[in-house]
């Protein structure tokens, strides 16, 4: 029952029970999205991965369906590690995923629908080619780092081209093999990219996005009307970061506008638990869409007891800003059908220096909020005088402390008596003359459970509030608070598992603890009914 299980999500994709990672191979096919993920059938920490399999009409309700990818053969006996799905031309989809053989080696895998006509692709069979890659002692591969193959695209020869992700020493790699006919790939001389000093990277991504326009083009368009994005999952950080730049496909390199030199500032999809994400194409509404593994903040010992671990987040539409300088993200719009018992603060209020008020009419521990703020009084932002790491400046600088211009926010899953609540919130600086938005999501207080990570998360955002309003859209949903910031230009997710503040009990507020008023100029909320979510 929900007593027992408080930190059980209502809208965000979990298994009824046991451990989950990676989203793998994703798509649409015959009308149905497909999410496979990295799945331990055996309990709520990680091991024995599988592919576990649902099928969903609106990326929001989910069907289960059986296991769809799971050891049985030797080049995958160890474990069937993640993967991605690649429609080819006759329409039907492959998917190449990592093995792990009897040497505990890492090799790459091929598997075929069974039966293609099949909408729920239910079935899946293992080529007898299988490995298709593979570390040997000619090619030099360290065998533990060489996982997770891309979505593959088409070159304008014909052949298919598919990125591995690999290290050598700490050089992470986009390794890149090519193939006429996707069962037998051979390694390119150079690697798409790589970057000195950053290690593993697990789960590469790499996809076109129009330079002028929301919508999403297949994986294999390429143009003078397109911009490529490289996504790595960093293994040594656990953070998903990405580059824009220009795909030579005459080379088959990468250029990224800029490199991964300075790592604290590359973007990254989310500031706050998000990794080993992967995007689809979704060809009937013209999207792409971003699909992530949300990793828990709760103690191995607290996940045992509550019988699961991991949640994903929910789908985002995935665009680049008009800038040209970075990515956008938004909740598909799917999500508004859950959407119950609106709220709207009417006019415009003034949230005052050191004033909280309630938002009440909706039920605070499984909402979706949205609220926009200005701010005005530039004079009294605090000076920060030499560039500081946000996430360190946002765990110096927590909720309760005052500012001059911030914070202001929202107190999430908020106890009675406030001894435990999640803010997230803005602070905005002067910075060699120019105001700088600071966008927090505090955890200190999210639990009397110290067994949690609480670790504050934090990002500058390329918004300009003398401009433009500062907006935040909270997904609040009983463990979790997936929060978009900017209309999507900077996005922040955070687990929590508060002791108080659950089900009922929990309550929401608007906050606002600067010496500054700021106006509240758009406040609407809702209850979110329940997903079927398997
Ligand atoms: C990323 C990852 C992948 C690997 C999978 C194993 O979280 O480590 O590199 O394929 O998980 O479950």
């Amino acid at each position: 029952s929900s007593s027992n299980q408080p930190y059980r999500t209502g809208y965000h994709f979990q298994p009824p029970k046991n451990w989950i990672n990676d989203p793998n191979g994703p798509m649409r096919y015959k009308g149905l999205y497909h999410l496979f993920y990295q799945y331990n059938p055996k309990g709520a920490v990680w091991g024995n991965i599988v592919w576990a399999h649902s099928v969903s009409k609106d990326l929001i309700n989910w069907s289960p369906l059986n296991q769809a990818i799971f050891p049985s053969q030797p080049s995958d006996i160890n474990g069937c590690w993640s993967g991605s799905a690649t429609i080819l031309p006759d329409g039907k989809p492959a998917i190449l995923y990592t093995g792990i053989n009897p040497n505990n080696q890492q090799v790459q895998n091929l598997a075929i629908p069974k039966n293609a006509s099949d909408p729920f692709l239910k079935e899946w069979v293992k080529i007898p080619q299988n490995p298709v890659m593979a570390p040997t002692r000619a090619n030099g591969i360290n065998s533990s780092s060489f996982r997770d193959p891309t979505t593959a695209w088409l070159g304008k020869d014909g052949h298919y081209r598919v990125l591995i992700g690999n290290k050598r020493d700490t050089t992470g790699k986009a390794l890149l093999y090519r193939s006429k006919d996707f069962v037998h790939w051979i390694e390119a001389k150079h690697p798409l990219y790589s970057a000195k000093g950053t290690g593993m990277w697990e789960c590469p991504d790499f996809f076109p996005v129009l330079s002028k326009s929301m919508f999403g083009v297949d994986t294999s368009v390429d143009g003078p009307f397109v911009r490529h994005v490289l996504k790595v999952s960093l293994d040594d950080k656990k953070h998903d970061y990405y580059l824009i730049g220009t795909y030579d496909s005459k080379k088959d390199k990468f250029i990224p506008d800029t490199g991964f030199q300075n790592i604290d500032s590359v973007l990254r999809y989310d500031y706050g638990k998000y990794y080993a994400s992967k995007t689809f194409f979704d060809d009937v509404k013209k999207r792409r869409i971003l699909l992530g593994w949300v990793n828990e903040s709760s103690s191995v010992a607290d996940d045992i007891k509550k019988g699961w671990s991991g949640i994903q987040a929910i789908p985002r539409a995935i665009w680049l800003h008009k800038s040209g300088k970075q990515l956008v993200q938004w909740p598909v719009v799917e999500i508004e059908k859950l959407r119950a018992n609106p709220i709207s603060w009417p006019t415009i209020k003034v949230l005052k220096a050191g004033q909280r008020l309630q938002v009440t009419g909706v039920t605070a521990a499984q909402a979706d909020v949205e609220v926009s703020f200005e701010a005005k009084e530039f004079k009294k932002a605090e000076v920060l005088d030499y560039w500081m790491d946000p996430q360190v400046l946002c765990s110096k600088k927590g909720a309760t402390v005052t500012g001059g211009l911030g914070p202001f926010g929202l107190l999430a899953f908020a106890s009675k008596d406030l001894k435990e609540y999640t803010s997230v919130f803005f602070r905005i600086f002067k910075h060699q003359n120019k105001p700088l938005v600071l966008f927090c999501s505090d955890q200190s207080r999210s639990s009397l459970n110290k067994n949690n990570d609480l670790t504050t998360y934090g990002t500058f955002l390329d918004v300009d509030p003398s401009h433009e309003n500062l907006s935040l859209r909270s997904l609040i949903d009983h463990s979790v608070v997936e929060s978009f910031e900017g209309e999507g230009r900077a996005v922040i997710t955070a687990r929590v598992y508060p002791t108080l503040a659950i089900s009922d009990e929990a309550q929401l507020y608007v906050f606002n603890y600067a010496d500054a008023d700021v106006k509240i100029t758009r406040l609407n909320a809702w209850s979110m009914k329940k997903a079927r979510i398997n």
